[in-house]
């Protein structure tokens, strides 16, 4: 869950996001689990919850990482395809080594940029995008991205960190992402820029009523969200508008 530096300059902020994704990618999993004490499995499962049955049968996960949204896409609907999306191989690589034959199959990894997509209009029913939006510039390109492969009526869902602009927990969860999870990122990763920015990130993101207008500014319909864990994470859905 560590997120880059935000530059001015999109193409160099992607670079710099992939290249550390790539940097961090053995230790990202255990790391996800230890600095959440697993509940960032609870959090990907509630994600997944929001989906929607469709028409397509097909699902990408973009941003999708070590693949473990689309490993759960599976769990909760078997007989779903997913595409899982991610500009840094090294992510997918350690994805793929957690597959078994069936995910193989049913699983493919791709590399792409999600403000890019090598996808037809309309080929996917839902789109989910974890821990991912908030390293992603410019938001709005990945957000037209992720609308134009959806069908009509599909859903995205995202779940990312809440802002941290707010104190949760009397200032301690501000506390523990400022200070404690940089130390504990270099002490396992050996990177602890990796894990400053992923605080510095979260605290310049968007509430969540921002982050949910962005969505409808973006075309979005029937747009809604809730908080889990205080606040500390957020669960954003939106639907293409359906044909009229
Ligand atoms: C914090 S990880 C999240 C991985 C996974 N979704 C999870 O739940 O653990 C963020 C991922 O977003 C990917 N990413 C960031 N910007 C991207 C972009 N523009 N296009 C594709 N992938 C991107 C990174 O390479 C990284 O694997």
């Amino acid at each position: 869950m560590a997120s880059a530096p935000e530059s001015p300059r999109p193409d160099e902020h992607g670079r710099g996001v992939s290249m550390m994704f790539g940097r961090i990618a053995g230790w990202y999993d255990f790391l996800n689990h230890f600095l959440s004490l697993g509940l960032d499995i609870v959090w990907r499962k509630a994600l997944v919850r929001e989906l929607d049955h469709g028409e397509t049968g097909r699902v990408l996960d973009l941003a999708a990482g070590t693949l473990d949204v689309s490993r759960e896409i599976l769990r909760q609907h078997p007989g779903w395809r997913v595409i899982g999306a991610d500009f840094s191989l090294p992510m997918l690589q350690r994805g793929k080594q957690k597959l078994d034959s069936p995910q193989g199959l049913a699983i493919w990894p791709v590399l792409a940029d999600g403000r890019r997509l090598p996808l037809k209009d309309g080929c996917v029913d839902g789109v989910t995008i974890a821990f991912g939006i908030r390293n992603i510039l410019p938001r709005e390109t990945a957000f037209a991205e992720m609308l134009r492969v959806l069908r009509p009526g599909g859903r995205l869902c995202v779940l990312e960190f809440g802002s941290a602009k707010k104190r949760i927990w009397g200032g301690l969860y501000n506390q523990y992402l400022g200070k404690l999870l940089p130390v504990i990122g270099k002490i396992f990763s050996g990177d602890a820029q990796a894990y400053r920015y992923l605080a510095e990130t979260i605290k310049a993101f968007p509430t969540a009523p921002e982050l949910g207008l962005e969505m409808e500014q973006a075309g979005f319909d029937k747009v809604y969200y809730r908080p889990l864990l205080s606040g500390v994470v957020w669960l954003h859905v939106g639907e293409k508008k359906a044909r009229p």
